[in-house]
């Protein structure tokens, strides 16, 4: 298999690393900056003998190069600088997305796509519309990662292995994302019953602000070490038909009780891509605080295509 990642930024390059030395696929970095996505997959590749990996990776300024794909990945776009939040990154990453999408797909019309270029649930509903591909086709990777860091953040906090721990994070990839603690478990034990609520309430909050606080240490743009960590994840799961549960931006027909938009929820991914949506019961609270979450994608969403 291939895939094509677009953007051989912080994300992209560490994405390539993942998917090449887990021997997922054969990778194409594609990027705007001539001679970067060349350079890094030419350093990639002499690891190539000592990671002791198949994958073949090539850098390239073309999109002819990335033709029959099977998974793209679009990382191209700004990252933020501390104290922007991913909001203030819409207009000008939405036209390189739609850009790259269109372009994308030309060549590999049968892929699927993982969107991860902020602000993500956006991005992804206009990856949709760029690429007019079946809606299942079409994803985003951001629960993957808010669901890693509460994993984190709960493993060190009871200081237990983070392997036992199971988390979910639902709805926009934003300030206003949904931890879900009734959902988090320690080997099946809920969360609920090993620490307190004002414990669990820092921990959420932590999740919410998880990105910031790497942007607010790192002082020159994101996290990317973990982002390309959860993308792998998707990666795989499609491209081995895992059928992994995982946290997705998906788009929406009625469940959850919203329509016709790009949010995190549980989807079942496989190798044509988003193969089940998952409604998982909550409490009025929690699906008031979806909404809410969906009703700010839904803004940006307009001044996104005006
Ligand atoms: P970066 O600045 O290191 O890399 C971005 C790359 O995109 C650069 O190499 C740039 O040359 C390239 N690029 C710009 N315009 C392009 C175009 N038209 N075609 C092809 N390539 C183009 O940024 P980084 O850290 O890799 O982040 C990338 C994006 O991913 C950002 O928008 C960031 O906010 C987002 N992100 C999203 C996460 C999520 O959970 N969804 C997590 C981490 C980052």
């Amino acid at each position: 298999p291939q895939v094509t990642i677009v953007g051989a930024g912080n994300v992209g390059r560490t994405l390539a690393q993942r998917v090449a030395e887990k021997n997922l696929a054969d990778v194409v970095l594609i990027d705007i900056v001539e001679g970067l996505p060349q350079g890094v997959a030419l350093d990639l590749i002499e690891a190539q003998g000592i990671e002791s990996h198949d994958s073949q990776i090539i850098g390239t300024n073309n999109y002819e190069d990335t033709a029959g794909s099977d998974i793209v990945v679009i990382t191209a776009g700004l990252a933020r600088k501390p104290g922007m939040s991913r909001d203030d990154l819409l207009q000008v990453n939405a036209k390189i997305v739609y850009e790259a999408a269109q372009k994308a797909v030309k060549q590999s019309p049968n892929a699927v796509f993982i969107v991860i270029t902020n602000p993500l649930d956006v991005m992804t509903y206009l990856t949709w519309k760029a690429t007019g591909l079946p809606h299942q086709r079409v994803m985003g990777m951001a629960g993957v990662l808010d669901s890693s860091r509460l994993q984190t953040f709960i493993a060190m906090e009871l200081k237990v292995s983070t392997a036992d721990v199971t988390t979910m994070v639902l709805g926009g990839h934003g300030d206003l994302m949904l931890p879900l603690p009734r959902y988090c478990t320690v080997s099946g034990v809920p969360i609920t019953e090993l620490m307190d609520a004002a414990t669990i309430e820092r921990l959420v909050d932590r999740t919410r602000n998880g990105g910031a606080e790497i942007v607010k240490l790192l002082q020159t743009g994101g996290a990317y070490y973990a982002p390309a960590s959860s993308a792998s994840l998707m990666v795989e799961s499609i491209i081995r038909n895992q059928s992994r549960l995982l946290p997705t931006a998906a788009y929406l027909q009625g469940q959850y009780g919203l329509n016709d938009i790009y949010l995190g929820v549980p989807c079942h991914l496989g190798c044509r891509g988003v193969e089940k949506i998952f409604e998982v019961n909550l409490t009025e609270e929690e699906r008031s605080a979806l909404h809410v979450s969906a009703e700010s994608v839904r803004e940006n969403l307009k001044i996104a295509l005006a």
